[in-house]
Parts: structure tokens; sequence; C-alpha cells
């Protein structure tokens, strides 16, 4: 991404201190979303990426990463795949836990979403410590297809969740817009 849209990105985001609990800074999307322009260069750096990476469908992580890759899908013509969080899918899933810092979670995915021959590129807004893009990247090979990459808006390089995802993408690139 080129730098004036980066620092545009970046000054849109908004740091909210011990959030959602003491000692964490959480980092705020939703100044971004209301900046049109703003949210359109992002919608335009992703959209690249993925014609970049040669995926043939998009796959958005519950709920910031909904916001951010919904758009990506229709502007790069690809379809949009929802992974949620476990229990909200009507339909026959894929379901994977991973690790969080205190306990364990689950994610599901629809599985005829995905299928071997699909290249899959996921987004989301934060890496973190990587635990729910390790278990997305998880899901779309259990269903067969395969990984075109991983795209975030923000790496919270800090928490390491690069070296976590790192075995699980087999090559596939990692980049932070
Ligand atoms: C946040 C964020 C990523 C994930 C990153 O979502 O939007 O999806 O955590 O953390 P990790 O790298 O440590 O796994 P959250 O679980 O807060 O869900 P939400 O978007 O539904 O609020």
């Amino acid at each position: 991404t080129a730098t004036a849209t980066r620092e545009l990105l970046l000054s849109r985001i908004r740091d909210v201190p011990d959030h959602p609990k003491p000692g964490v800074v959480f980092k705020d999307i939703t100044p971004l979303l209301a900046d049109p322009e703003a949210f359109a260069a992002l919608t335009g750096a992703l959209a690249e990426l993925c014609t970049r990476f040669g995926a043939t469908k998009i796959v958005g992580l519950e709920a910031r990463g909904f916001i951010l890759a919904a758009p990506v899908a229709v502007s790069a013509g690809v379809g949009f795949i929802p992974v949620r969080k476990a229990g909200k899918l009507p339909g026959a899933t894929l379901r994977q836990a991973y690790e969080l810092e205190y306990g364990t979670a689950e994610i599901e995915v629809h599985a005829e979403d995905l299928a071997p021959g699909d290249r899959v590129l996921v987004i989301d807004d934060v890496l973190a410590t990587g635990g729910t893009a390790e278990a997305s990247l998880d899901l779309i090979r259990r269903a067969g297809a395969e990984v075109a990459g991983v795209v975030v808006l923000m790496e919270l390089g800090f928490l390491g969740g690069r070296a976590r995802l790192e075995p699980a993408l087999r090559g596939a690139p990692l980049e932070a817009i």
C-alpha cells in the first residue's frame, strides 16, 4: 500500500485505552468505516491484494472482518464466505477450536462454501495472538481448499501472531496494510 494511503488509514484508527479490560488498548476501526474516502481506499488496497494473490474466494472473520471483507469480495468479483463464532451458522458446518489467553473458542464455516480448487484469502481487522486466523486456515484446509493468503489491517507485533501463524501459512503470504 502506498505510504499516503497507509497514513490515511492508520490516522482513522482510534486507540481506546483499557477496553474491553484494564491494560488492553483497543484498536477501534469505526472512524475509518465512517470516512468514505478511507474505507474506499482500504477496500481498493485489499481488492488489489486479492487479485495479486489469485484468490477466488474471500473469508471474513466475525465480526469486524465481515465489514472489511464484504466490499472487497464485491469489488474483486469473488464470493464472500463468513467464518462465524460457533453456533451461528444454520447449515452443515466444519468447526475448529483454538486457544485463547484464558480458555478456548470455536469458529465455524458452512462446509458447502469451500471446496477443492478454491483459493481463499482471509481478511480481518487485527492480527493479535493469531489464534483466530490460524483456526480459519485449518477450516479452509479441512474443506480441501487452498490458502491464498491472510491480510489484516493491523498487526499487533508484540503479541507474536505472525510467529504463531507461520507454520499454518505453509508459505502463503501474511500482509498487514
Ligand atoms: C478480534 C479481532 C480478530 C481477533 C484477533 O475479534 O477482530 O478477529 O480478535 O485476535 P487473535 O489474533 O488473538 O485471535 P473478536 O474475537 O474480538 O471478535 P469480534 O470482531 O466479533 O468482536
